[in-house]
């Protein structure tokens, strides 16, 4: 297939490009003037911003699928949040609708999007987030409706992600190495390997459910691991995975996990930094964020293809094989 990966210079980005790329895809990523696109797997760049409709046409046009994954994760106070959320997906979608011929759209949200669970949430479950960044990853999928009837467009929502090269979940791995856990929060969470996730996202590309234009879980897809554990337990595997089984696990209450938002905030704004922040807290003890994953087992026939442990285990070495741990 020939692809536009946009966000390839991020996280989930990188490996999704060196995925399709070693499946035989052509890849082109979709990456800013300031990109820093060192060691993106790619045939070409395209330079384009998802704030700049102008700069998508072209990138656009002569692909059979879009993968649309672009996004800001922090910073819910940033001038450009909504806009590179939200906007972004509408921009992408616009062109995309313009095409002579109009690939299918793979946007990547999250399960922010749809907020946190009483026991499992599926795609048909009516979505209620508790975060800016949930709301303006649900504002996108809004967004991405209202071509529904004219884009083919499917919307996969991933739980948390890990893996090599994340740097949101590598603090809780350098903590573990050095004999601490911390657990904020006590709620169950889902969590997707990111060899797993963009194996998900490529199926999705390939024979995913496009969306309609009034339905509420049709062309939506969760993913996860077969397990979803509790963050306290999460935490004790963590350290486990970096060779410290009996590392300390301490649960963090309320009041620190909030104060920790308000100093993660604080030198955020000052620095410009994408630290911990109150946006973040509120999804962190917001309860369980469990997600159903049988919708995207039994319609495309994707499965993670390690279990968890051994996920974590591989997360480590990618993260000590880099130096970071
Ligand atoms: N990581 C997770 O745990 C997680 C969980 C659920 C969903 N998601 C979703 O997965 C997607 C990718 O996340 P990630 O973790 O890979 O994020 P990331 O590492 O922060 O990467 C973000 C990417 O978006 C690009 N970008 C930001 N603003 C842009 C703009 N205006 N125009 C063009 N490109 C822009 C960045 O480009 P630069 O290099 O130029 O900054 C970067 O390539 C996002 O949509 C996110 O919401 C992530």
């Amino acid at each position: 297939m020939r692809a536009l990966v946009t966000g390839a210079t991020g996280f989930i980005g990188r490996h999704l490009c060196r995925a399709l790329t070693d499946a035989g895809d052509d890849v082109v990523a979709l990456v800013r003037k300031t990109s820093n696109r060192e060691g993106v797997a790619a045939r070409a760049f395209a330079i384009g911003d998802v704030t700049d409709p102008a700069s998508l046409a072209a990138a656009v046009a002569d692909v059979d699928v879009v993968f649309h994954l672009a996004a800001m994760l922090g910073s819910p106070w940033h001038p450009d949040f909504l806009t590179t959320n939200a906007v972004g997906v509408r921009n992408v979608c616009s062109a995309v609708a313009a095409a002579p011929r109009p690939p299918r759209v793979v946007a990547t949200s999250s399960v922010a999007a749809a907020g946190p669970a009483r026991g499992t949430r599926t795609e048909d479950d009516p979505p209620a987030p508790v975060s800016r960044y949930g709301a303006s990853k649900l504002a996108g999928e809004q967004a991405a409706r209202e071509f529904a009837a004219r884009v083919p467009i499917t919307i996969v929502r991933p739980p948390v992600v890990f893996g090599g090269g994340d740097q949101a979940m590598l603090p809780a791995f350098r903590m573990a190495a050095r004999g601490l856990a911390v657990a904020p929060g006590r709620g169950r969470v889902s969590l997707i390997h990111v060899t797993d996730l963009v194996q998900l996202l490529r199926a999705a590309g390939v024979r995913g459910e496009t969306l309609t234009p009034d339905g509420v879980g049709a062309g939506i897809y969760f993913g996860g691991a077969d397990e979803s554990p509790a963050i306290g337990e999460l935490a004790r595997r963590i350290a486990i995975a970096v060779g410290r089984p009996r590392a300390l696990v301490v649960p963090a209450p309320a009041v620190a996990v909030w104060a920790g938002a308000l100093i993660g905030e604080a030198i955020g704004r000052l620095g410009g930094y994408d630290l911990f922040s109150r946006d973040k807290a509120r999804e962190a003890l917001a309860g369980d964020w469990v997600c159903a994953t049988g919708k995207a087992r039994d319609q495309l026939g994707w499965a993670p293809a390690a279990p968890l442990d051994a996920r974590l285990a591989e997360t480590a070495a990618a993260y000590r094989a880099a130096g970071q741990l």
